[in-house]
C-alpha cells in the first residue's frame, strides 16, 4: 500500500524470474509454477491506515530473540543481534522487516548470508533460497547505532528515550522498530527473550520473568523471557539504577517492581503494594491473570504517558505514584496485552476498558461512583471531542483522544445499564477468556455481548461507538 511502485515492479520481476526457473527445473509440480509471482514477495506493510508502513506481509513471527548491548550516552548506544523466527504464510522469496535508522552490518536467513536493502523504515531481505509456504525460518540481523526518538505532532515524544542514568522505551504505537527489526504491528504477536548487557552498576529490565544475570569485567548481562504472545508495542527495555522488590501477590501472582531511587513521589514498596492489590482485584473481576508475572517500573523521566508494557507497565514519577494510573495500566494486561487489537482504529478496546477500570478502582477506594463518572461526562453536551469523534474509528489524530478513553468507558457503562451487572461482568470475562493471548476486533466484541446477553445490540453499539453525535436513549 505504501510501497513505492518502482520497488514493487523490480521485486515482481525478480520473483517472476525465480518462479520461471523453478518451474522449468521442477515441471512435475505445476501448482508451484502456477503460483502468482507477487505472492513470493511479502508486502511492505499490513495496510493499517492509522500507521502507514507499519508491519509487513508474507510471514508470521513466532519468536524474537534480542541480544542487546546498551551503553547509555555512548555512541553507539545500542549494538544488537535480533533473531526473528517466523513461518512463511505463502511462498516467500523476499520480505521486509520494519527498522528505522541504525546501521545494519549483516543479515542471515537460516545461517546463510542474505542480501538486503534499506529504504525509509523498511529493511528488505532476499532469502538465499525461497522459503516454501509454511516453512519456518530464522532471520538474524546484526545492527548498531543510536536509536532515534520519535517526536510525533499528534502522539508526542516516545520510543527510545534517554534518562539521567540510562534509557527508557515506550513504543505505542510505532516505536518498537526504532530499536529492533520487527514486524511492527499488533496483529503479529510473538514470544520474546532478551539478553541485555549494560555497564556494571546499572540494571536492565525487560518483559516477563528474569532467567539469569551474569557479571563479567565491567558489564552485567540480564536475561528476561516472555513466553506468552506479545505485541511489538508492548516490548520494553528499561536501563538505569533501580530499587527492586520481588514477591507474590496474596493471590499468588509473582511480582517484580523497580523504582528509580531518585524518584521522590513513590517507592518500590508503594508500587509493590498497589500493584499486588490491583492484580488480585482485577483477577477476581476480569478472570485469571494472563501472564506468568506482574509488576511495574517507575523511571525518572517526564513523559506524557504511562504504558502497559506486558507484565510490567512503565510509569514516570507522577503516574507511578497514582493508584488510578496503576489500576488503568494493569487492566490493560487483560484488555490490550492478552486480548490485543487487530487494527489501531479499535483502540477503544484497550483504552475504553482501561478507563472503565479506573472508574471501578476509584469507586472501590472512596472516589466518585462509576455512575457519577458517567453522568459528569454525559452532561458535557457541548464537547465535540467526545460526541463528534466515534471511539471505534477516531482517526489517527484522535487515537489517544478523549473519545477513545472516556466515551469508550461510557459505552461500557451504558452497556452495563442495558444488560445488568451479572451479564455485563460475564461479557468482560468471556471476552478475556475467549480471546486470551489473541487478537480481536470491535465486531467480535459486539457479537460476544449479544450472545452473552441474548439481546440485539447492533443499534446500541452503532450509536455509542460509530455515531458522530451524543446518544440520547438506549
Ligand atoms: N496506552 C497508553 C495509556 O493509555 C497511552 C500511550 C500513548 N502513546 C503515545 N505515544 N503518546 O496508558
Ligand atoms: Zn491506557
Amino acid at each position: 500500500m505504501s510501497l513505492p511502485s518502482s520497488r514493487i515492479s523490480l521485486s515482481a520481476l525478480l520473483v517472476a524470474a525465480l518462479t520461471a526457473c523453478s518451474s522449468t527445473a521442477n515441471s512435475a509440480r505445476p501448482t508451484a509454477a502456477a503460483a502468482p509471482a507477487a505472492a513470493a514477495v511479502g508486502a511492505a506493510s499490513v495496510g493499517d491506515p492509522y500507521v502507514p508502513g507499519d508491519g509487513n506481509g508474507g510471514y508470521d513471527v513466532q519468536h524474537y530473540s534480542l541480544d542487546l548491548r546498551i551503553t547509555p550516552k555512548a555512541t553507539p548506544e545500542l549494538t544488537g543481534t535480533a533473531t526473528v523466527t517466523a513461518v512463511a504464510t505463502g511462498p516467500l522469496a523476499r520480505f521486509d522487516l520494519d527498522l528505522t535508522g541504525l546501521n545494519v552490518s549483516e543479515v542471515t536467513v537460516d545461517g546463510r548470508t542474505a542480501s538486503y536493502s534499506r529504504s525509509g523504515s523498511e529493511l528488505a531481505v532476499t532469502a538465499p533460497k525461497p522459503i516454501a509456504r509454511g516453512g519456518r525460518f530464522a532471520v538474524r540481523v546484526r545492527y548498531s547505532g543510536n536509536p532515534r526518538q520519535i517526536d510525533d505532532p499528534v502522539l508526542g515524544r516516545y520510543g527510545w528515550l534517554p534518562t539521567s542514568d540510562g534509557i527508557f522505551t515506550g513504543d505505542e504505537p510505532s516505536g518498537a522498530h526504532t530499536w529492533f527489526p520487527s514486524n511492527d504491528h499488533p496483529e503479529d504477536k510473538a514470544s520474546y527473550d532478551f539478553q541485555i548487557t549494560v555497564p556494571r552498576g546499572l540494571t536492565a529490565i525487560a518483559n516477563g520473568i528474569q532467567t539469569g544475570t551474569t557479571t563479567a569485567g565491567n558489564s552485567t548481562t540480564y536475561r528476561w523471557r516472555e513466553d506468552a504472545p506479545m505485541a511489538t508495542y508492548l516490548a520494553m527495555v528499561d536501563v538505569g539504577r533501580f530499587k527492586v522488590r520481588t514477591g507474590r501477590t496474596p493471590g499468588g501472582v509473582p511480582v517484580y517492581v523497580a523504582v528509580d531511587p531518585s524518584v521522590i513521589a513513590t517507592t518500590a514498596d508503594k508500587l509493590y503494594d498497589t500493584t499486588s492489590q490491583v492484580v488480585d482485584a482485577w483477577t477476581k473481576l476480569f478472570g485469571p491473570y494472563p501472564f506468568a508475572s506482574a509488576g511495574g517500573v517507575v523511571d525518572n523521566l517526564q513523559v506524557g504517558f504511562a504504558l502497559e508494557t506486558q507484565t510490567k507497565p512503565e510509569y514516570g514519577p507522577a503516574m507511578g505514584a497514582d493508584p488510578t494510573t496503576i489500576a488503568h495500566e494493569l487492566s490493560h494486561q487483560w484488555f490490550g496485552d492478552s486480548v490485543t487489537i487487530t487494527r489501531w482504529s479499535d483502540i477503544w478496546l484497550n483504552e475504553g476498558f482501561a478507563t472503565y477500570a479506573e472508574w471501578l478502582w476509584g469507586e472501590r477506594t472512596g472516589g466518585p461512583s462509576v455512575q457519577a463518572q458517567f453522568d459528569q461526562r454525559y452532561r458535557q453536551t457541548g464537547s465535540p471531542d467526545l460526541w463528534s469523534v466515534p471511539p471505534a474509528d477516531p482517526g489517527r489524530a484522535q487515537l489517544f483522544g478523549r473519545s477513545v478513553y472516556e466515551r469508550g468507558g461510557m459505552t461500557l457503562h451504558a452497556l452495563r445499564q442495558k444488560v445488568g451487572d451479572a451479564k455485563f461482568f460475564a461479557i468482560l470475562r468471556a471476552w478475556t477468556s475467549e480471546h486470551r493471548h489473541g487478537n480481536a476486533t470491535t465486531p467480535q466484541f459486539i457479537a460476544l455481548a449479544e450472545r452473552v446477553s441474548g439481546k440485539d445490540l447492533g443499534g446500541f453499539f452503532h450509536a455509542w461507538l460509530y455515531g458522530k453525535k451524543r446518544p440520547t436513549s438506549w
